[in-house]
């Protein structure tokens, strides 16, 4: 049992015997801890009085060309023809909303399209919508971007126009170059798919690549995961993420199997392939960023700030399903991943009128609290961890004195510690970092903790 502080300060322990896969977070507060803003704020008085001078834009396509086993994002496979087209018409009328909203001076200066599969959309939609963001969102094309893609809809002719808009950052899903494993959750596509499509990306030239690789698959072992890993090291990406496999309610994977967070045998598959990933990784040149981040070592070092950045406050959110974050208030529109709720989302989204983009309506009022507990959070999971003379500056005292959690952690597991101290900084150990989906889900506040706990609707 881990020493604990409780007994002189209000804090729960941190329990090493706990899963080590409780949630990813990437942000805070958490998505589903959004609920309905009443009354209803206006957009542009939320956003009056934020600096708005390195704002970061991201624009959500909520289509893909299948509902892969394991997923549980805001996206809709194989839509109708023609509602991609009514959905683009509405995200125009929400840029025209939005630039208004955000006034003459709002400039951004990183932009990133996700999903869902942005190259879902055919190649005329997608230099379409770039062209939209320049000319309505007054978006700078020399700012780095990212956009997300998939094997198969990462065509030669979308690519193009992505290069040629002065996208910076192409970032694939792959998951897993074993047919076997792609097939078992529903995955279309082959290995030699996703080398075909690494090449073409390669072939034009785009300044970073990244791939994403999970484990803990259906069947997958120690050999079939690290043979996978070898094969997107063929590319030598500049960045890989390794996501550990979550299997969440409402998804595919989820209504067939019973495997789920208490599974300890489970969890030691994952940890044991996210060890040997790792030190693959670490021994082919590529440096940790995070539990799921690795940046090859002589990458330029710009390239991986972009998704951390991200998650910074100052992001505008534009399409159903993209969150937006001032300093006070996080918002987006109600989130889903059952067919039917996210096809009834998507409808009300393209039916909506300009002025419906005024409103928010769904979100989270950040307390000084949850701002504090944000900037920790947000910070710790990084390598570069909590740099505790910015967090004073900002918050006017130690972060130890306000998140009492921190020193539970600094005290946990005296023989290989979770965190420690450096010079100003505290920071996650390797033991640590490996539980990161443990550790940031103890930092969230009893009322996020809370309110995730209960999980989307249908
Ligand atoms: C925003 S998604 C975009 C993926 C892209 N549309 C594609 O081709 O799959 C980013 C990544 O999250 C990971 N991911 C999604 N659902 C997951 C789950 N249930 N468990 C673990 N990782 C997951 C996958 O690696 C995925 O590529
Ligand atoms: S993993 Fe990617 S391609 Fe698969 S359903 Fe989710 S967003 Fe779409």
């Amino acid at each position: 049992m881990a020493q604990s502080v409780t007994a002189c300060r209000d804090v729960r322990p941190f329990h090493m015997e706990g899963g080590r896969y409780e949630q990813y977070v990437y942000s805070y507060p958490h998505k589903l801890a959004y609920g309905p803003i009443e009354p209803a704020r206006s957009l542009a008085e939320v956003w009056a009085r934020e600096p708005k001078d390195s704002l970061f834009l991201y624009v959500h396509v909520p289509f893909c060309e299948q509902r892969c086993g394991f997923c549980n994002l805001f996206t809709f496979a194989n839509p109708n023809e023609e509602l991609p087209d009514r959905y683009m018409a509405a995200l125009e009328r929400q840029m025209l909303r939005t630039r208004a909203a955000l006034g003459a001076g709002a400039t951004f200066s990183q932009y990133a399209v996700g999903g869902g599969t942005p190259t879902y959309l055919s190649a005329a939609s997608l230099a379409r919508l770039l062209d939209r963001l320049s000319e309505v969102m007054g978006l700078d094309t020399r700012a780095p971007g990212s956009v997300e893609t998939s094997p198969v809809t990462a065509t030669e002719a979308r690519l193009r126009v992505l290069r040629e808009r002065g996208v910076t950052r192409v970032s694939m899903g792959v998951q897993s170059f074993d047919d076997e494993e792609s097939a078992s959750v529903g995955r279309r596509q082959s290995a030699r798919d996703v080398h075909e499509a690494v090449r073409r990306i390669r072939g034009l030239g785009f300044p970073t690549l990244n791939l994403d690789l999970m484990y803990g698959l259906p069947e997958q072992s120690e050999a079939r995961f690290l043979a996978s890993l070898r094969a997107a090291l063929e590319h030598r990406p500049e960045e890989l993420y390794l996501y550990p496999l979550y299997v969440r309610r409402l998804t595919v994977l989820g209504r067939a199997t019973t495997t789920g967070a208490d599974d300890r045998r489970w969890d030691d598959v994952r940890v044991a392939l996210y060890r040997a990933g790792r030190a693959l990784l670490l021994s082919e040149g590529y440096a940790q960023v995070s539990m799921r981040m690795f940046r090859r070592g002589d990458a330029p070092a710009t390239t991986a700030e972009a998704s951390y950045q991200c998650q910074r406050d100052g992001m505008v959110g534009l399409g159903p399903g993209a969150r937006s974050y001032t300093d006070r208030v996080h918002y987006s529109t109600a989130y889903a991943v059952g067919p039917q709720r996210v096809r009834s989302i998507l409808e009300s989204y393209a039916d909506a009128t300009q002025e419906d983009f005024d409103c928010i309506i769904w979100g989270y009022e950040l307390s000084d609290e949850e701002k504090r507990r944000r900037f920790v959070l947000l910070s710790l999971l990084h390598e570069s961890g909590l740099d505790c003379s910015a967090y004073a500056n900002r918050f006017g005292a130690d972060p130890r004195e306000h998140v009492p959690e921190l020193a539970e952690l600094l005290l946990a597991n005296a023989s290989e510690p979770l965190l420690v101290r450096r010079g100003d900084r505290l920071v996650l150990t390797s033991a640590g970092l490996e539980r990161s989906d443990q550790i940031g889900p103890y930092l969230m506040s009893a009322a996020v903790r809370e309110r995730v706990a209960r999980g989307p609707s249908a």
